[in-house]
């Protein structure tokens, strides 16, 4: 079971077809019409596509117009790719750590994590930032909304990511979204090396081939092929949406019979993208994170893990500095014991019982262990691990030689054990 999969219908791959078959590849009408229908889908004022979300953020950030430097309020728990268009932009990152349920910033520049809508009108006050200073990377969002309000609806733009893995997934693509008019044009041009005109225009009946460049921009368009299967793609998000919701229910009632297993919190008065199904491996867990994600990982089971930091990045350290890396110890702790488990349409009901199923396998055994430890007087981690039996993925604890009674010393271990399915295969035969 991967982590992800990206799904492009064949209506999309038809589109693409069609689109390269036209003659006519780059940006240009698939692209003004996927704009279109995104904004009516968000019910925003303008959409303006782009090749990334980084691109995005950049592009929006630059139109702030903000002086050299200014500091830019981020999480450090996010992907590179969102504190990268800062330093691009010549401003200044400036870490705010994250609450440990939501895994959101608090008084901050606003990221929707995993699809949680962040509350940008309360953050933006807390920071005592009016909300047009605020530029929201919705890479997540896409879906999400809070209190009736769609993303970029409480700020100056939100950024949105149609890469791979993504809600909407083209392959690469980005877009932001305003009601704003002026920003909105900026962002039509800066995409485009600051050109005036673009190619598109420039060549329609009446176009000219004279062009300006105002302020030099970025290169940063979206093509026509990526338009065409967004918009075939778009179609089918009220679908995919309605259907990551119900897997995250799925997710949510198969794994409150984990012990110790942190679950992703609901907005109280908003929708969640889900994005991403992230859970905690907490301390009451009895096992780390990460032998968490080899266990499944020996049951064929991908995982993933929303965020390494960015001020543990190496190239980004010195960027931040050693003040800045040290600010953020929630971050820090929240980035040892969040996992992200599969999530996207295609995945079945059975596939969710299988992740659950596999986490009772690995972390009830691993309670149970700890439970017999002391009455044993043995270094049972140390024996298992010797012996390449340890961590028991798959629920593969009678096949490890520990009897099913040496659980029921703790009355939890074994009502985990039971909702385990034993394979009865060992760690190493499974590889
Ligand atoms: C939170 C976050 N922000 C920004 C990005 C960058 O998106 P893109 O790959 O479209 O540039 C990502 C991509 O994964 C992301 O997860």
């Amino acid at each position: 079971m991967p982590f992800a999969r990206a799904e492009i219908v064949p209506e999309a791959q038809q589109a693409a077809v069609d689109v390269l078959a036209s003659g006519w590849i780059t940006m240009g009408p698939q692209t003004a019409e996927f704009e279109r229908e995104l904004a009516s889908y968000l019910g925003a004022r303008h959409v303006v596509a782009v090749a990334s979300c980084t691109a995005a953020i950049e592009i929006a950030l630059r139109a702030l117009r903000l002086g050299r430097g200014a500091a830019v309020l981020t999480p450090s728990l996010t992907f590179c790719g969102a504190v990268a268009p800062i330093v691009q932009a010549g401003l200044r990152p400036v870490l705010v750590d994250v609450d440990p349920d939501t895994f959101l910033p608090t008084p901050a520049t606003v990221q929707h994590m995993a699809g949680y809508p962040a509350d940008v009108p309360e953050l933006a006050a807390a920071a005592g930032l009016p909300a047009s200073a605020v530029v929201e990377d919705a890479a997540h969002g896409l879906g999400a909304e809070l209190r009736g309000t769609r993303l970029g609806g409480a700020s100056r733009a939100a950024c949105f990511s149609f890469y791979a893995t993504k809600n909407l997934p083209i392959g690469e693509g980005g877009a932001v979204a305003t009601d704003d008019d002026e920003l909105a044009g900026y962002v039509r041009t800066a995409r485009l090396h600051g050109l005036s005109r673009d190619a598109w225009r420039r060549y329609l009946p009446g176009g000219s081939w004279r062009y300006d460049v105002a302020e030099p921009g970025l290169k940063a368009n979206i093509t026509d092929v990526q338009a065409a299967i967004g918009r075939a793609q778009l179609a089918m998000l009220p679908r995919w949406q309605a259907r990551r919701k119900y897997l995250a229910g799925q997710y949510d009632a198969a794994l409150a019979r984990v012990p110790g297993l942190g679950l992703p919190p609901r907005p109280a008065d908003g929708r969640h993208a889900w994005h991403l199904y992230q859970v905690r491996v907490t301390s009451a867990c009895g096992i780390s994170r990460d032998a968490v994600i080899d266990a499944l990982t020996d049951c064929a089971i991908g995982t993933s893990v929303h965020f390494i930091p960015v001020h543990q990045l190496s190239g980004y350290q010195p960027i931040l500095g050693p003040e800045e890396c040290r600010s953020v110890p929630v971050t820090d702790q929240i980035a040892q014991e969040v996992l992200s488990l599969p999530m996207y349409p295609a995945l079945t009901d059975a596939d969710v019982t299988r992740v659950a199923d596999a986490l009772l396998g690995i972390v009830g055994p691993a309670l149970g262990l700890l439970g017999v430890r002391a009455a044993w007087g043995l270094s049972w981690s140390a024996r298992a691990r010797r012996d390449g039996r340890w961590p028991a993925p798959c629920g593969a604890a009678p096949a490890m030689g520990w009897s099913r009674s040496a659980f029921s010393t703790t009355p939890l271990a074994s009502s985990v054990l039971s909702g385990c399915r034993c394979s009865g295969l060992s760690r190493r035969s499974r590889r």
